[in-house]
């Protein structure tokens, strides 16, 4: 079978770690692209030596020349600024819209068949920066939010309860930001979901508040830790976990920022929702039942997002205009 090809659009922490996982899943041949091409190299080589040591036969590339993502199956982007302690992620959008104007250029040019992942923040701003700029149907771009929120939920809830990990799902929608929407009706310990788990004593109503509120601060949390940098091993996780689901067609029902056209009430915004995602990219959004607190607070969500994304369309036309007067 014809290996795939994975392009990493960044090559920084999380674009490195995506290459070391996508290496060690044998998901396909990596190429890792970023203007600090000596570090892509690097990092390619060095994980080329680490797949010597293991079963991998996967090829790993890394440089500065854009050419080098034609005809990837999956680019997932991670180019861009990533936050500093004290800093939103809104903070950062003029600055990676300047970035995602580069990378639209290059995922046009050389990889418009790719199933395109998006993790560079503001998430929401950004996939919708990108499907702008690329013009790619919804069903083949997504941002990357909801799997890695919900990872963290999931976390937190396991160590207040002492249960592993791997018993605990979890739903985080809306906005990568600090009003994301983490549902406890969706939610579940063991396929017990949250509101029983509370009626049956197992958990305080303040300490599941307690974990919601510390979701929705866990990247600021990682970045405030780290003092030069956001988190990357479980973001890194999360896209592969996505990009994986398309290379293989697993039908993952993941939470994703997928275009909504509808939806939700909600018409041209990326925002999260529980999607299938499969070899066709974004399948089919699910439409969650949600009782009216629930609606009330994604809609909170989406008002953030819209905002971000109407401060888009503002640099996006004041571009435009920039150069049709010139
Ligand atoms: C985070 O929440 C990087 O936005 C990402 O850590």
């Amino acid at each position: 079978m014809q290996q795939r090809k994975i392009a990493l659009i960044g090559g920084g922490q999380i674009g490195g770690t995506l290459a070391l996982l996508a290496m060690q899943r044998c998901l396909g041949h990596v190429v890792l692209l970023d203007m600090a091409g000596g570090v892509a190299a690097g990092k390619a080589l060095d994980l080329s030596q680490m797949a010597a040591l293991s079963s991998s036969d996967v090829q790993l590339v890394g440089g500065d020349q854009p050419n080098s993502i034609a005809d990837a199956d999956v680019c997932i982007v991670t180019a861009g600024f990533p936050r500093k302690p004290g800093m939103d992620r809104e903070d950062l959008l003029q600055k990676n819209l300047d970035v995602m104007r580069q990378v639209a250029d290059h995922i046009v040019r050389y990889a418009p068949q790719a199933f395109v992942i998006c993790l560079t923040n503001p998430l929401d701003a950004m996939v919708y920066a990108l499907h702008k700029m690329t013009r790619l149907p919804k069903q083949q771009i997504v941002g990357m939010a909801g799997v890695l929120d919900s990872a963290r939920f999931r976390t937190f809830l396991a160590q207040q309860l002492g249960v592993s990990r791997r018993d605990v799902t979890a739903l985080v929608l809306g906005g990568h930001g600090d009003d994301m929407v983490p549902l406890p009706r969706f939610c579940s310990v063991g396929g017990i979901a949250l509101p029983q788990l509370v009626q049956m004593g197992l958990l305080q109503q303040q300490q599941l508040d307690d974990i919601i509120q510390r979701t929705r601060q866990g990247g600021g949390e990682i970045v405030q830790l780290l003092g030069n940098g956001s988190a990357f091993y479980a973001p890194a996780q999360s896209a592969l976990d996505m990009a994986e689901a398309f290379l293989m067609g697993t039908g993952r029902v993941l939470p994703c920022a997928a275009l909504l056209e509808g939806e939700y009430g909600v018409s041209g915004l990326f925002v999260g929702v529980p999607a299938v995602l499969g070899g066709q990219g974004v399948q089919q959004v699910l439409q969650l039942p949600l009782q009216q607190e629930e609606l009330a607070a994604f809609e909170n969500s989406v008002q953030s997002v819209r905002r971000s994304v109407q401060q888009v369309d503002r640099l996006l036309t004041k571009q435009v205009d920039t150069v049709a007067s010139a």
